[in-house]
């Protein structure tokens, strides 16, 4: 049988988020409908350039923070400001300063791609010249130039998508916040929106606010995060402060481990169980190999920590907090 023992590299440092004026910033934020408290007084500060995530089980409360920042649903109570501006007040100049991806895909299937985008550009009234141009060079930003005159009907989940994010950005928005924006799209497809995020980020400086419960697209395209669980805030930082706060860099991880109990170990070994699985967290993999030779080779994995690891941790394995009807 052959060894299946991995040895990743460490991760390395994320750069420092840049630090600059907030663009959005919320205080006690809290969001009721009926006898549920969707967003429970929640504090954050999101800074110009920076790409925020927010993270949490369904029914978190991701959308509905992402709505009251878009300007689609009031606020129940607490403060919310948007570049500067009161949500409560500023509605119309709010919305139009920001692009907003829905969790839902909501283009106009009767209408082709480029259809979709001259219409939606009209709600911003950009002028037709204007429009034509933008409408050209983001098709080209997305790779669907050859597409522009399919019906959306069509399309595959990803175009879909794509288009979705094209659409945000017909206005030149200085903030984009997209809900769920690679939600059940196959790994090719994810990363290729990935990509498309960064480019953006690089080229404009654009400021993106992204909800996922994809733990590896949190801890790629994002500088700091916020964990939520039932409207309230459980964690918040850069993925890697996240990482080191919970849990030392490496992790020996053990599949099926059984009902066998975990080894003892030294003070500088954290230990847990998680799924069947055997969770062996240090700060260096010289604390961890002594205790691979108690298990079978094929199922043990020395890594570094991960996002998973942190998520798991606060969130517990069931990462789902019942979804109710929403009445829209
Ligand atoms: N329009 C709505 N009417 C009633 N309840 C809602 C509505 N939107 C969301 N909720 C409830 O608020 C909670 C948070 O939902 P949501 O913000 O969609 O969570 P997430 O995006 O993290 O999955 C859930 O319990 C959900 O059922
Ligand atoms: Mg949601």
């Amino acid at each position: 049988m052959s060894t299946e023992i991995e040895i990743a590299p460490a991760p390395r440092a994320r750069e420092p988020a840049v630090k600059a004026e907030p663009v959005v910033e919320a205080q006690g934020l809290t969001k009721v409908y009926g006898m549920r408290r969707a967003v429970d007084a929640i504090d954050f500060t999101v800074a110009r350039g920076e790409a925020f995530g927010l993270l949490g089980p369904n029914g978190a409360g991701k959308s509905t923070t992402m709505r009251m920042i878009a300007c689609r649903t009031p606020l129940t109570a607490g403060a919310l400001s948007v570049e500067g501006l009161d949500v409560r007040r500023a509605g119309r100049a709010i919305r139009s300063m920001l692009g907003v991806v829905s969790q839902e895909n909501n283009l106009d299937p009767d209408l082709s791609v480029r259809q979709n985008l001259l219409v939606y550009a009209r709600y911003f009234h950009l002028p037709r010249a204007r429009a034509l141009t933008k409408t050209v060079e983001l098709l080209a930003f997305i790779g669907m130039s050859e597409r522009a005159d399919a019906r959306v009907e069509e399309l595959s989940g990803g175009m879909k998508r794509r288009l979705m994010i094209a659409r945000a950005l017909l206005h030149e928005p200085r903030l984009l916040v997209l809900d769920e924006p690679t939600t059940g799209l196959d790994p090719q497809v994810r990363q290729e929106i990935w990509q498309r995020l960064e480019e953006l980020r690089r080229q404009t400086g654009l400021t993106l606010i992204i909800s996922t419960h994809y733990m590896d697209e949190a801890e790629r395209l994002c500088d700091r995060l916020l964990i939520i669980g039932r409207g309230r805030v459980l964690a918040a930082g850069s993925p890697r402060e996240l990482i080191a706060a919970r849990f030392a860099h490496y992790a020996l991880e053990v599949r099926d481990a059984g009902a066998a109990p975990l080894l003892s170990t030294t003070a500088h070994v954290r230990a847990l169980t998680r799924a069947g699985a055997h969770l062996y967290f240090a700060a260096t993999p010289d604390a961890l190999m002594p205790l691979m030779k108690h298990y079978p080779a094929p199922r043990t994995f020395l890594r570094p920590a991960n996002l998973e690891d942190v998520f798991l941790d606060i969130v517990g394995d069931t990462p789902e907090e019942g979804l109710t009807a929403h009445d829209e």
